[in-house]
């Protein structure tokens, strides 16, 4: 039902399937030691952190953020807002932030810098997709699944106003779905 108000898969399930391994295999390696604090941010994050996850083969901790920084739109305002914290402390920790697409990478850049004003040791970013041409500060994330294209995409825990997070791929929806919710 949902797979009728998309235009394009960009990146389908195997693809999805085959990229978590490999960052999995990576931060094992580079994590083995650590005991980090992986935090996911909602609640995109959801799929690939729990796909994730079962590829990590060492001791860690999980936690979550929400923060807001498109308001069920298509574009970047800029602005960031706080609306679920933390319940664990960063300070002294490696962090790892499981982010599902990083585009202006307001969101990270902004997050990145309160846990290390935090105390955190270390912050590293793991994303799932990356949209380079979106960027307006400089900001490299150190895990990437894949690199797309600069369109607006859905599915695998991103959203179109609050929908389509539940498709177990990643896919651009039709012009016409985005003209029957226009306001
Ligand atoms: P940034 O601050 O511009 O890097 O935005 C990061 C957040 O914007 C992501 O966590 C997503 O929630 C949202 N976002 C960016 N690009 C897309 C997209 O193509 N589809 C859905 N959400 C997106």
């Amino acid at each position: 039902m949902l797979n009728r108000d998309i235009a394009e898969v960009l990146v389908s399930r195997d693809e999805i399937n085959s990229m978590v391994k490999q960052l999995g295999h990576a931060l094992t390696e580079d994590y083995k030691s650590k005991n980090p604090l992986v935090i996911g941010l909602l609640k995109g994050c959801i799929p690939f952190i729990s796909d994730l996850l079962k590829e990590l083969d060492f001791i860690l901790e999980i936690d979550f953020m929400d923060v807001s920084s498109y308001h069920g739109g298509l574009q970047s305002t800029g602005d960031i807002k706080i609306i679920k914290d933390l319940s664990t402390p960063v300070k002294g920790r490696h962090v790892l932030i499981a982010e599902d697409i990083v585009d202006s990478g307001r969101t990270i850049q902004a997050i990145r810098a309160l846990l290390l004003y935090r105390g955190a040791l270390s912050v590293k970013v793991v994303t799932l997709l990356d949209k380079p041409k979106g960027r307006v500060v400089e900001l490299q994330p150190d895990y990437i699944g894949t690199t797309i294209p600069d369109a607006f995409v859905v599915g695998y825990g991103l959203d179109y106003q609050e929908r389509y997070r539940n498709l177990p791929y990643v896919g651009t929806l039709k012009p016409s779905v985005y003209a029957s919710t226009e306001e």
